[in-house]
C-alpha cells in the first residue's frame, strides 16, 4: 500500500511563499484504480510528482508498504516498483525508440517484446522501434511513446499524469481498456469522463486540498451534478 501523510508543497515566488498543496493524506491500496481529478491548477499533477520524488515535499511523509520512502531519489522509487508518465512527455532528442524502451524496462527487448509495448498504446512496431525521438514525432506519438515506456516497466504503482491528452477519440477506447487490465495499483490523473468511469475510487483536489474522495460511481454522479463553483468550495 502507498501512503500519503500529511503532506504539504510550497514554493517561494518573488519572495512570497505559495502553498500549491496543503496536508493532503492518502492511502492507495494495492491493485485498485485511482483517478485524481480537478479544476486546472489544483495541485493534481504536483501530488503525482511529488509520489515519483520529482518534486521535494516541503512537510509530511511517503510510505511504500510501510517503508518510509519519503527521501528516496526518483530512481529508488522507480526501483521500489513506481512507474510515471508525465502530463507533458520529455522528449530524449536523439535516443533511438527501441533503446528507450531498453531504459525504461531496464532490460535489453527483443523485437517481440518492443513489439507488445509499442501495440499496446497502438503504435506499430515495426514503423517506430528504430525512429529516433526528435521533432519529426507528433504530439500524439510522443504521449503514446512515453506511455509504452510507463507500462513497459514492471512496477507494482503505475501513474499517469492526463494520459488522454493528445490521444484521438479512435485511440481512447483502447487505451482505457489497458488501464482497465493494469492489475496493479494505477493512478491517473484525468478530466476525461471515460477514465473517470475506470476507478474503484475518485479523489477530488480542490485549491491544493482533497475536496472529496470516495467510490468511483458515486463520485462520477457528484461530479457531473456540480457546478466548478461548488466543487472548488465555493458558493457553499
Ligand atoms: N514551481 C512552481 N512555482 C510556482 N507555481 C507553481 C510551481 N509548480 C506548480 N505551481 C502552481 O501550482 C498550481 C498547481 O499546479 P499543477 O500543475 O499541480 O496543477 P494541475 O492540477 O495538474 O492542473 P492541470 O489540470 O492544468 O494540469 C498551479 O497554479 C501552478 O501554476
Ligand atoms: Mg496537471
Amino acid at each position: 500500500m502507498l501512503k500519503i501523510e500529511n503532506v504539504s508543497y510550497s514554493v517561494c515566488e518573488n519572495g512570497v511563499n505559495k502553498n500549491i498543496l496543503n496536508n493532503v493524506s492518502l492511502n492507495f491500496e494495492d491493485n485498485k484504480i485511482y483517478v485524481i481529478t480537478g479544476p486546472n491548477g489544483s495541485g493534481k499533477s504536483t501530488l503525482v510528482k511529488l509520489i515519483m520524488g520529482i518534486n521535494k515535499l516541503s512537510d509530511g511523509k511517503i510510505y511504500l508498504n510501510n517503508k518510509d520512502i519519503t527521501n528516496y531519489s526518483i530512481t529508488q522509487r522507480a526501483n521500489e516498483g513506481i512507474s510515471f508518465a508525465f502530463q507533458k512527455p520529455v522528449t530524449f532528442k536523439g535516443i533511438k525508440i527501441s533503446k528507450l524502451l531498453d531504459l525504461a524496462s531496464n532490460k535489453n527487448n527483443t523485437i517481440s517484446n518492443s513489439c507488445e509495448y509499442l501495440s499496446k498504446v497502438g503504435l506499430c512496431a515495426r514503423n517506430y522501434q528504430d525512429r529516433y525521438m526528435d521533432d519529426s514525432l507528433s504530439g500524439g506519438e510522443l504521449k503514446r511513446i512515453e506511455l509504452a515506456m510507463a507500462l513497459s516497466k514492471k512496477s507494482d504503482i503505475y501513474i499517469f499524469d492526463e494520459p488522454e491528452a493528445g490521444i484521438d477519440l479512435w485511440s481512447f477506447e483502447k487505451l482505457s481498456k489497458i488501464f482497465s487490465s493494469i492489475n496493479k495499483t494505477t493512478i491517473i490523473v484525468s478530466h476525461q469522463k471515460e477514465i473517470l468511469k475506470l476507478a474503484d475510487e475518485i479523489i477530488l483536489l480542490s485549491d491544493g486540498c482533497v475536496k472529496k474522495i470516495g467510490k468511483g460511481n458515486e463520485m462520477l454522479k457528484l461530479i457531473e451534478n456540480s457546478s466548478c463553483e461548488k466543487l472548488r468550495g465555493e458558493n457553499e
